[in-house]
């Protein structure tokens, strides 16, 4: 895990671009998290002093959405898509065999830090559900041994 003295600067600089933004709180998250892959829990402190808020409020909202991580993301982001369409066509079967497989549970990272699963909503990919999503890589269709292929094919890239 990177130590957040190399990683301040970064949030230093992102909560300066919003300094005058209303309502800036969600886009630095979000600023936060597609630079660094995640928020460091260190980085709650910084946020909240720059907008005038507890560190208790940043947090809140850190846990309330489900999209903002705390530690760093695995190598790879498997997304499960559990909206209706999939639902209709058994992700739910696969998503108990992706968690089985990876010894993991949603938001969650394997223990190599290759993997980490979050669900997701609907990819726009309905048509060939259950869909998935590794990295930004949408697979329909995917039964458990397609998934485990999947998994095999990204675990050596
Ligand atoms: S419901 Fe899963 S891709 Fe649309």
């Amino acid at each position: 895990m990177q130590n957040y003295q190399t990683q301040q600067s970064t949030v230093l600089e992102i909560l300066d671009a919003h300094r005058t933004m209303p309502g800036s709180l969600l886009p630095i998250l979000h600023g936060i998290q597609d630079t660094l892959g995640y928020i460091p829990p260190a980085a709650v402190a910084d946020i909240a002093s720059s907008l005038n808020l507890s560190q208790a409020e940043v947090h809140g909202v850190i846990s309330f959405y489900h999209y903002f991580r705390d530690t760093p993301p695995g190598k790879h982001t498997v997304r499960i898509c559990r909206a209706e369409s999939c639902q209709s066509m058994n992700s739910k079967a696969l998503e108990n065999h992706a968690k089985q497989v990876l010894g993991i549970d949603y938001h969650e990272t394997t223990a190599d830090q290759t993997f980490s699963l979050e669900p997701v909503y609907c990819l726009g990919n309905c048509a060939c559900s259950p869909s998935i999503t590794i990295d930004d890589q949408v697979f329909g269709r995917v039964t458990p041994d397609k998934f485990d292929s999947l998994l095999a094919k990204f675990k050596g890239a």
